[in-house]
């Protein structure tokens, strides 16, 4: 008996998988279909099915073409397939012609010709198009820009932003460059916002005004009342109000989130965050800089302590220096967050460098997740035996805004709450904006 194999996503299985399956099958007596795993998709970069596991491994049962149905779930399965399930044929699509040549010590490797003018990708992106308009010139919206064009169904129609990498890209990726918020709300279906916070409040109602969906750099607002009052108006309008954190999005953090709830480390008494940076070159002075270090800062190091702590600490300390001739420029702040049975504190600095260190203790154990914490792929759990220390690792694809794009695309196209970052925690977040008790200046 001839056995045939092929592996794939098929997601949203189209006439092209038929077709290749139907040939694979003819190939042999015995057809094996691998599906690929979330997980193992992920790894390699494809983060835009939109079926399930089980939904895509039905579809393909549904064909009625395959005599076996197998789960992909590592690099390097296909050859453990091969050997263990004794195949003759390995058989995949044209767009993968040489890649898989080094199978050929195992079983013939046939690529069959691709089925033209179907994919997987373009069925998605004709399920929704969502023109997405950028305002702002900071790295975060150079690199926003550079995301999305890996989030199927969103694409960049207009900008408001002097950022080079946009404004050079802008012509050859479609995107229109203007002056004015108004000329962006009119050329769009969503925006991301990444201005100062100051301008976020009228920013945001105003989209709303258009029905436009919102992404936001945080803080969304610069108080409590403001952020509370914009969620009840995206509520009101049936739009989408997302806060943009994009730790929050990457994998390493979320896991660490999840091996907290499962007591790995007994009980959190102590969250403690540092997040510091040097002025940017070409900026001289501090009052030329707008984001002193709460608004620059503020939101990343206060996200796990509020995720972790929850928001509804019982006192807090703040100590703030203020670079000399500004009213609200925090070259350094440390806020401590009191609970009942915990603390955390936040510090954070422009103009001040420290260790960008996350450290989460508990009564068993602790995390440490070495700087830049905000940005990594991974993380420590530490015991009293070393012996029992764990260390994990977890891809980081753009810094955590490639998920963050897609999640904000999912809540739009289907109405749902997929966000990671609570309405309560984004409104304790802003706040926490104001500069205020025990200032110094710093000389
Ligand atoms: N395939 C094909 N013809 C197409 C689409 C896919 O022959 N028009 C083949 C692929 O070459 C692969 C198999 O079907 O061998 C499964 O491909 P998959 O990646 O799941 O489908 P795509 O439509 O290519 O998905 P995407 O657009 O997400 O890359």
């Amino acid at each position: 008996m001839k056995k045939v194999i092929t592996y794939g996503t098929f997601d949203l299985l189209h006439y092209g998988h038929r077709r290749l399956l139907e040939r694979a099958k003819a190939l042999g007596d015995y057809l094996i279909v691998g599906v690929t795993s979330d997980n193992y998709d992920r790894t390699r970069g494809k983060i835009n099915a939109r079926q399930s596991l089980v939904e895509r491994i039905e579809g393909v049962q549904r064909l009625g073409l395959a005599d076996e149905i197998l789960v992909e779930e590592y690099e390097g399965q296909k050859i453990d397939d091969i050997r263990r399930l004794g195949i003759d044929i390995f058989v995949l699509g044209s767009d993968w012609t040489g890649k898989f040549d080094y199978l050929k010590e195992y079983c013939d490797v046939i690529y069959l010709p691709r089925t033209e003018g179907v994919s997987s990708t373009v069925i998605r992106e004709k399920r929704q198009s969502c023109r997405l308009g950028l305002i702002g010139d900071g790295n975060i919206v150079a690199k926003l820009f550079a995301e999305s064009s890996f989030v199927d169904g969103l694409s960049v129609s207009v900008a408001l932003t002097s950022h080079n990498d946009i404004v050079n890209a802008a012509q050859k990726d479609g995107v229109q460059l203007v002056q004015d918020y108004q000329q962006v709300l009119d050329n769009c279906d969503a925006i991301y916002l990444a201005n100062h916070p100051r301008h976020h409040a009228v920013c945001i109602e105003q989209a709303f005004r258009k029905g436009k969906h919102v992404l936001v750099e945080s803080p969304v607002a610069l108080d409590e009342m403001s952020c509370q009052r914009l969620f009840a108006l995206a509520k009101e309008s049936g739009l989408v109000l997302m806060d943009a954190i994009k730790t929050a999005y990457s994998t390493a953090y979320n896991r660490l989130l999840l091996l907290l709830k499962s007591g790995k480390i007994g009980s959190v008494v102590s969250v403690s965050a540092t997040c510091t940076s040097l002025m940017p070159s070409g900026i001289k002075t501090m009052a030329g800089s707008q984001w002193n270090s709460r608004t620059a800062w503020g939101p990343t190091a206060l996200l796990p302590i509020f995720q972790i702590l929850g928001t509804d600490w019982k006192d807090r300390c703040e100590t703030s220096f203020l670079a000399s001739g500004t009213k609200d420029f925090d070259v350094f702040s440390k806020v401590d967050f009191v609970y009942p049975t915990a603390v955390g504190s936040a510090t954070v600095a422009k103009g001040v460098k420290s260790e960008g260190e996350l450290v989460i203790a508990g009564t068993k154990g602790y995390i440490v997740v070495p700087a830049p914490w905000w940005k990594t792929d991974y993380f420590e759990i530490r015991f009293e035996n070393p012996a029992d220390n764990r260390r994990y690792f977890y891809p980081l694809d753009g810094e955590g805004i490639r998920d963050e794009l897609l999640v904000f695309s999912r809540m739009i196209e289907s109405g749902r709450h997929l966000e990671l970052i609570a309405e309560r925690v984004s409104v304790a977040i802003s706040s926490q904006m104001r500069v205020n008790r025990h200032t110094i200046e710093h000389r």
